[in-house]
């Protein structure tokens, strides 16, 4: 097993302060340009259904123009399964989306849904785009994620991040279980300096997707400095 570990730069704060003036600055697609070339091994943004952030003209700019891996995330719905396959980002990873939450708050519910979620991930894997579920560290749920045909599980460490206890453990466990499934395992949500190396020295864990913490930090040290910081930390758990 590789002891290499991504980072997925999460963007989508450039586009809540680039829409808090209606214009055009900061450039979402200017700031994945500078997260790449800081260290970031890939950018996320997520479209969602409402628009508040990443727009559909910043989602194709993103997707068709910056030759790096895009991870996007969409809610499970026709509209944005069309999107991704005009946009063919590398991957797709589906979270659950209700318009009042202010981010996303609990992972997928698979089992629940899993008569919406088999046509689509069926539909993505045709494109070729790599099919990631954002959940709990729930072991029915992770079993019910193979069994849709996802190809990635995202782990929600929201909990963690609020330091519910026991809650690594659970991610652990979670981790290995993804990968004794035969998925690629991914985790975040709430991830920062403080907590971030627990997480990253999870073996199985491949990539961590990162967004708020960066971008906040990049007020006070700048963008390529914050992710920098990231990245020699979540190395540091590896070795
Ligand atoms: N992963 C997923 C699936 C998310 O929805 C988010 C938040 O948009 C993140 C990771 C990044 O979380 P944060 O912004 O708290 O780092």
């Amino acid at each position: 097993m590789t002891n290499a570990i991504r980072l997925g730069v999460n963007i989508d704060h450039v586009a809540t302060l680039r829409n808090a003036r209606g214009g055009l600055h900061p450039d979402p697609y200017t700031v994945a340009v500078a997260a790449m070339a800081a260290g970031a091994d890939g950018i996320t943004i997520h479209l969602r259904e409402d628009r508040r952030h990443i727009r559909d003209d910043d989602a194709e700019r993103i997707c068709l123009k910056l030759g790096a891996p895009i991870n996007f995330e969409m809610a499970a719905s026709g509209e944005m399964a069309d999107i991704a396959c005009r946009l063919r980002p590398h991957g797709v990873c589906i979270v659950p989306e209700r318009r009042a939450e202010i981010t996303t708050e609990g992972g997928l519910d698979v089992i629940a849904n899993k008569g919406q979620l088999l046509p689509i991930i069926a539909r993505l894997n045709g494109a070729g785009i790599v099919v990631s579920l954002f959940i709990d560290p729930e072991t029915a749920q992770l079993e019910a994620a193979a069994a849709v045909g996802a190809a990635v599980v995202e782990l929600h460490t929201g909990a963690y991040a609020n330091q519910r206890p026991g809650e690594l453990a659970r991610l652990a466990a979670a981790a290995a279980l993804t990968t004794g499934l035969g998925l690629e395992c991914h985790a975040g949500h709430g991830l920062t300096y403080a907590n971030v190396q627990p997480i990253a020295a999870l073996p199985e864990i491949r990539e961590l997707n990162i967004g708020h913490y960066l971008i906040g930090e990049a007020l006070l040290v700048g963008l390529p400095a914050s992710i920098r910081q990231m990245k020699t930390l979540m190395q540091e758990a590896r070795s």
